[in-house]
């Protein structure tokens, strides 16, 4: 497992999905780039998630709030002064480490003794504005929610939407992680997908479970099947959670979190109202009755699903590696190619083909090399169809159309192609 994951990373750069951030310079631990194919495999994991949690649902609206907001948000949020992990240092490295990942007081990396811990808050600071002093300092966001929480009011009034409702945010956080690890399983910068769903107190327990089924199901669409769900224990629990389940996949080091789904109670809310001297309290036009709403919260880590799916997709055998995607997920659908690229008449009919394709689907151009070839290199980005076109193209308008994972061939008729695709792609 561990012999795979470093050739998932040599892949992943290799092939411009992933590359470390600022590489020229040496790199900047935590940070990444995302390169033209990992770009589409996010994007397709957003869109899958905004399909299901926005899209096909009549009681959900998005928001793509700032990523700095006034420090009042996360002074009343607990976030200024609760938000920290508990951090020791090595007395002869210098290493830093989060003190719940070492054992004992010897240093993991040379054996020296280890500090007491100290609270190290997690968020970046900066400063607004041209006077860099205690009154311009702002934070960059540690999580997307709470944009969503201080926007509860404005959503509302310009929304058709009765309790229970959800607000949805596909976005930035940054947290300076004490020890960022795992490739981009634990970084500085990411994406994450939030909702945060007011129920009415009361309802909290049943909904809250009936997320955990909904998002634990999610991931099967996606094409990775092999989650569990885990019940995080009260030491673990954010300190604005009532209850929290968190959705994990087994990566090459181990079974770990990609989403949690919490149970926030009115803890934002109240907290917001508190601090901001407004009233956000809900007035239920049926029952007449007023409330603050509960909040039940599923919030994944966009870079996370990548890596589980390109963890799960990762396949070698006897004479190609494939990433084996799901099609809704891979980041090119279908690889075009003209049998001889010395064939003017082949290059003519493959490129018309091409170039109808590539405005329904995300479409490739091969002409180079040997076809063997030019399947290993879309096998190894995870391409589900390859389409060729040769001489008998040019007399029975018909394709080759290669299946990734089967390997098998099938001729289709040039005109059916659409609906094939489709059948299968989307
Ligand atoms: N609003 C709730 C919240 O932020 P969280 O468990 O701290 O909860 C939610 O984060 C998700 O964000 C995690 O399940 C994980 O997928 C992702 N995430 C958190 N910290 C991360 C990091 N340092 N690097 C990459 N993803 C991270």
């Amino acid at each position: 497992m561990k012999e795979n994951f470093e050739k998932i990373v040599s892949l992943a750069k290799r092939r411009g999905f992933i590359y470390p951030g600022s590489e020229i310079y040496g790199g900047l631990g935590g940070f990444y780039d995302w390169g033209h194919l990992g770009v589409k495999l996010k994007w397709n994991i957003e869109w899958a998630w905004w399909r299901e949690m926005v899209q096909l649902r009549d009681d959900v609206v998005g928001i793509d709030a700032a990523l700095i907001m006034n420090p009042k948000v996360w002074e009343a949020s607990g976030h200024v002064s609760g938000f920290a992990d508990a951090l020791v240092e090595c007395k002869k490295c210098h290493h830093r480490f989060k003190a719940d990942e070492t054992k004992g007081d010897e240093c993991p990396d040379c054996g020296g003794k280890l500090t007491g811990a100290k609270q190290f808050n997690l968020m970046f600071k900066t400063f607004v504005g041209a006077s860099e002093d205690s009154s311009s300092v702002a934070y960059l966001r540690p999580e997307t929610a709470g944009g969503i929480f201080v926007n509860f009011k404005n959503t509302l009034s310009t929304n058709r939407l009765k309790i229970p409702f959800g607000i949805a945010q596909i976005g930035k956080a940054f947290r300076n992680e004490i020890n960022p690890k795992d490739f981009v399983f634990r970084t500085r910068e990411f994406k994450q997908m939030e909702l945060e769903y007011f129920v009415k107190p009361g309802e909290d327990e049943k909904i809250f479970n009936e997320w955990v089924e909904r998002r634990f199901a999610w991931y099967k669409t996606i094409g990775l099947g092999d989650v569990r769900k885990r019940e995080q224990t009260k030491e673990e629990r954010a300190h604005y959670s009532k209850a929290t389940t968190d959705i994990e996949y087994e990566f090459p080091f181990g079974w770990q979190e990609i989403e949690g789904i919490a149970n926030r109670g009115n803890f934002d809310l109240s907290a917001h109202a508190k601090a901001s001297g407004q009233d956000f309290s809900y007035l239920d036009e049926e029952t007449k009755e007023r409330f603050i709403p509960y909040v039940i919260e599923p919030s994944a880590g966009e870079e996370r699903i990548a890596l589980a799916l390109l963890c799960d997709a990762y396949t070698e055998e006897k004479e190609r590696v494939v990433l084996k995607f799901h099609p809704k997920i891979a980041p090119v659908k279908v690889a075009i190619f003209p049998l001889l690229a010395n064939k003017p008449e082949l290059v003519k009919l493959a490129r018309k083909i091409y170039e109808e394709l590539r405005l329904e689907y995300t479409a490739v151009w091969d002409d180079r090399g040997n076809i063997g070839k030019r399947y290993y290199a879309q096998d190894e980005i995870g391409t589900p169809y390859c389409i060729t076109v040769d001489f008998d193209s040019l007399e029975k308008s018909d394709v080759t159309v290669r299946d990734r994972d089967s390997m098998k061939q099938e001729r289709i008729k040039m005109k059916d192609l659409k609906e094939y695709l489709n059948g299968k792609i989307v």
